[in-house]
């Protein structure tokens, strides 16, 4: 029992990444387990902001191991611009890196299908990140289209293979989007080729090798991306990523069995965001929201896009955390609060009329979802050096007990800013 889990308990960008940082010198592998180049983790460390995407938060100490493991699609193109991106930082990343041989790969058609199908939804476009991620996932369930990491490594059978596919893929994209210049089918090839040559001693069984860094002793830490509110099974379908981006996707994406982790950190902003479509019943479309955004710096890492923001909602959290199965909480960006006179929390709906605690299964009714609130003082002062949980104001330390209690675990970590020692950990 040495591996430990942070998890994103609401739509993503909870500040999952600087958790992970902050634990990273306790543990000796950092695990990616799925997603893709959809995630932006920011790390701010010794005056320095890193935005990490596909790399593990891990590879920013070079004495930890960082995996990126079998449940992660990877675009090597965009793999190998972070590492090169990193190394121009003085920051190289060599044998401290290791990618999964039964990882998925994104190609090029993956992220045109993406455009073309996003194109076609118009107003009900889920607003991904359009790095292919969706069709990525969606080829790796169909199988025929498939292609892993270690499928790179038989050049031959990889050429003819994706031959096959490029050409039905020419044939779709053209029929989604008449004015589709085909791919061709050779040059990838021969592309994919020499990322797979550069990438190569990377590549291993991650499976074996977490497995036998957890007989000897080794302590995990796995990276979670996304947020349990976009799972693909347990989110807000369709309006979710295509992975199990809940603490449910550990093991599949992996290959640990869950009861290897003995603490599972649920990771909550104080507040909520949302990038992309999809309905956020305590979205704040007025001053307050634009505070948050203006304060919380909440602009997408990945895509630069506005963050949607709007009041804590206990109710989808508090669901997050269920599934996911967290034992305890990280409440971050507590300071983006800090000038609002009073500050609500939802702590159920009213659907139809109907008050109810549980998080709706269907996007239809969580649309019709009005938040009922609980309104709290605001603190009205600048928490941004408080390093002590005694040293909050009382309304702050209420807020954090309301958060607690609302989600039924105790709230264990608390962040002040970005940096590294603006974090209490109580
Ligand atoms: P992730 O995807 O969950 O890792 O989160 P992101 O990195 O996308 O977004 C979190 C943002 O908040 C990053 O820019 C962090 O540097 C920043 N951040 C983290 N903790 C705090 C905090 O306590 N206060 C403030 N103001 N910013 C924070
Ligand atoms: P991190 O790890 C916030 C959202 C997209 C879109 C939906 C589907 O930084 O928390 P996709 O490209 O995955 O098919 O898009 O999911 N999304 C995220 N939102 N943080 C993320 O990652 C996200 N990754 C995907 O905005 O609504
Ligand atoms: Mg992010």
């Amino acid at each position: 029992m040495s591996a430990t889990a942070v998890i994103g308990l609401q739509w993503g960008d909870e500040a999952k990444g600087k958790i992970v940082d902050l634990l990273t010198d306790q543990h000796d592998v950092v695990v990616r387990y799925q997603g893709g180049n959809n995630a932006g983790h920011t790390v701010v460390c010794n005056g320095q902001t890193y935005k990490l995407s596909l790399l593990p938060v891990g590879v920013l100490r070079p004495q930890v191991t960082s995996v990126i493991a079998t449940g992660v699609v990877i675009n090597p193109k965009a793999l190998l611009g972070e590492i090169e991106g990193l190394k121009s930082r003085s920051m190289p990343v060599g044998s401290n890196l290791l990618i999964s041989d039964r990882a998925h790969v994104i190609f090029p058609h993956h992220v045109a299908e993406e455009a073309a199908l996003e194109e076609s939804r118009k107003d009900n476009a889920i607003g991904t990140t359009m790095r292919g991620i969706g069709t990525c996932y969606r080829d790796k369930a169909g199988r025929t289209h498939a292609i892993r990491v270690g499928d790179l490594y038989y050049p031959d059978i990889f050429r003819t293979r994706l031959a096959d596919i490029v050409a039905q893929k020419n044939t779709i994209l053209r029929a989604l989007a008449p004015a589709f210049t085909p791919l061709d089918a050779g040059q990838i090839a021969e592309e994919y080729l020499g990322y797979a040559k550069q990438l190569e001693p990377h590549v291993i069984d991650t499976t074996s090798f977490l497995h036998k860094s957890l007989a000897q002793g080794k302590k995990l830490l796995f990276e979670g991306a996304q947020g349990s509110l976009l799972d693909i099974d347990h989110g807000t379908f369709p309006f979710v990523t295509s992975s199990s981006s809940s603490g449910c996707g550990i093991h599949s994406g992996s290959g640990v069995p869950e009861r290897s982790i003995s603490r599972m950190i649920g990771v909550v902003k104080a507040y909520t965001t949302r990038v992309g479509g999809g309905p956020f019943p305590t979205e704040l479309n007025n001053a307050i929201g634009q505070h948050i955004r203006d304060v919380g710096r909440e602009y997408g890492t990945v895509t630069g896009r506005p963050r949607r923001c709007g009041w804590f909602d206990a109710v989808a959290a508090g669901y997050g955390a269920r599934i996911s199965g967290v034992d305890c909480i990280a409440v971050m960006l507590l300071d983006v609060l800090s000038q609002l006179d009073e500050i609500k929390v939802c702590t159920a709906y009213d659907i139809d009329g109907e008050r109810t605690t549980d998080f709706p299964s269907h996007v239809e009714a969580l649309a019709r979802a009005k938040p009922v609130y609980e309104t709290l003082a605001g603190w009205k002062s600048d928490i941004c050096g408080v390093r002590k949980l005694a040293d909050f104001p009382k309304a702050a330390r209420d807020y954090l007990e309301t958060l607690g209690e609302l989600l039924g675990k105790p709230v264990e970590i608390i962040s002040v800013g970005p940096d590294r020692e603006q974090t209490i950990l109580d």
